[in-house]
């Protein structure tokens, strides 16, 4: 085994790198709330892999899942060819747990890919190509997501991108109007994570709704980070009495695992087979292993009972996160923005977290928020663990 001196030295060398400065923890092992590095320090995971691991760290049955499966066979054929049955079963969990007109699950490898699908099958069904979709959204970093990712500094680097995009304001009625008859799609987060969770207001989706309905216009809602319970519903939407007519699904859709989906009736769905045929196609998408893992930590999920105790979490955090030198707190469920002033400030307050074991980072579009987004399965006293660190690492402003 490599020392930790070799590690980060070949990390630094051969794995392409995201950032100047990646945290570089050196992880060796993770369960349930923590995860452990090569000293043995132990860190509680305030963000659980970035809304990944809502049912915590390899979970008993999702390991075994997992092993069940890898014993029995892994990958046999491109997608949508072979009747694979950890595919079959984890496609009509889903969908018994959603709306009828969600029927039919085209899965993928990540939730870039599920938002390429979804853009795809909106411009196949309505034969239009205009896009709306919002400034501060994050669907992804593939070129067609970047498209339609709302912010320029981002965008502008890779131009030429998708044309006929437009980006509007989020939960405004300017927005609105800017849907017409040649808009193939809305995309919309259904709580907007990366700006520091947003949350619409419960009319304005609704209205996006009705415009959409009005136009002929396809509402895509991704709940990529707010599905699974995070928000406090199985899925965010419920919480807005609105229904997509294609959802996004990915995070913790895999266990733990990478995986994505597109979800939309079987009617619609249908169109991706003709004219042309095999309209949308990926070799690994639905993966047997991942397949396996994410139904077993959605069943580990639906017999919790931790979605019914997102709410009193939710109201522990935002009881405890008091301070001087935080401005705000925004909140829906276990998605947590606590604002700082600046990203300096932020950041110092994330690495003292970090170095008191307590593992946190920021949001994309809003670097000065502290993000928090742990494992459902978190407990009152990890809770009060971790606010004491936020609280006592914000110390530095006083
Ligand atoms: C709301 C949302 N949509 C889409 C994505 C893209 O998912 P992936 O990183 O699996 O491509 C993300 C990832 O952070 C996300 O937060």
């Amino acid at each position: 085994m490599n020392t930790g001196q070799d590690n980060h030295r070949l990390f630094h060398r051969h794995v392409a790198q995201t950032s100047p400065n990646p945290l570089a923890l050196d992880i060796v092992r993770a369960e349930g709330l923590y995860l452990y590095d090569r000293d043995g320090k132990e860190y509680l995971d305030l963000i659980g892999g970035i809304s990944v691991c809502n049912t915590g760290h390899r979970h008993p049955r999702v390991v075994e899942a997992i092993k069940d499966q890898a014993d029995r066979y892994l990958h046999l054929l491109v997608y949508g060819e072979l009747i694979q049955t950890p595919q079959v079963e984890y496609a009509a969990l889903l969908a018994a747990q959603l709306p009828a007109s969600l029927d039919s699950v085209y899965f993928t490898n990540s939730g870039a890919e599920a938002t390429e699908g979804a853009m795809k099958l909106a411009k196949r069904l309505t034969g239009r190509t205009e896009i709306v979709a919002f400034n501060k959204s994050y669907h992804g970093s593939t070129q067609g997501a970047l498209s339609i990712m709302g912010d320029e500094y981002w965008r502008n680097a890779f131009r030429p991108l998708l044309p006929g995009i437009r980006h509007v304001e989020y939960n405004t009625p300017e927005a609105l109007d800017a849907i017409t008859g040649r808009t193939a799609c809305v995309i919309a987060e259904t709580v907007q994570a990366e700006r520091g969770v947003f949350a619409p207001q419960e009319t304005w989706l609704r209205q996006l709704r009705q415009r959409c309905d009005e136009t002929g216009a396809l509402l895509v809602l991704d709940e990529i980070q707010t599905g699974f319970g995070r928000t406090g519903t199985l899925w965010g939407f419920q919480a807005y009495d609105v229904i997509p007519d294609i959802l996004l699904l990915g995070k913790a859709l895999g266990g733990g695992l990478p995986m994505g989906a597109f979800i939309a009736h079987r009617e619609r769905m249908w169109a991706l087979t003709g004219d042309p045929v095999l309209g949308h196609i990926t070799t690994f998408g639905g993966h047997p292993l991942c397949c396996a893992a994410g139904h077993a930590s959605m069943e580990v999920l639906l017999g919790s009972g931790w979605i019914e105790e997102v709410a009193r979490k939710e109201a522990l955090f935002r009881r405890l996160l008091v301070h001087p030198a935080i401005k705000t707190v925004r909140s829906r469920g276990l998605l947590i923005a606590v604002e700082y002033e600046s990203f300096e400030q932020n950041k110092r307050v994330i690495d003292a977290c970090i170095a008191a074991g307590v593992l946190t980072d920021w949001y994309l579009f809003a670097p000065h928020c502290l993000r928090i987004a742990p494992p459902l399965s978190i407990t009152e006293t990890q809770i009060e663990k971790a606010c004491a660190t936020i609280l006592s690492s914000s110390d530095f402003f006083r």
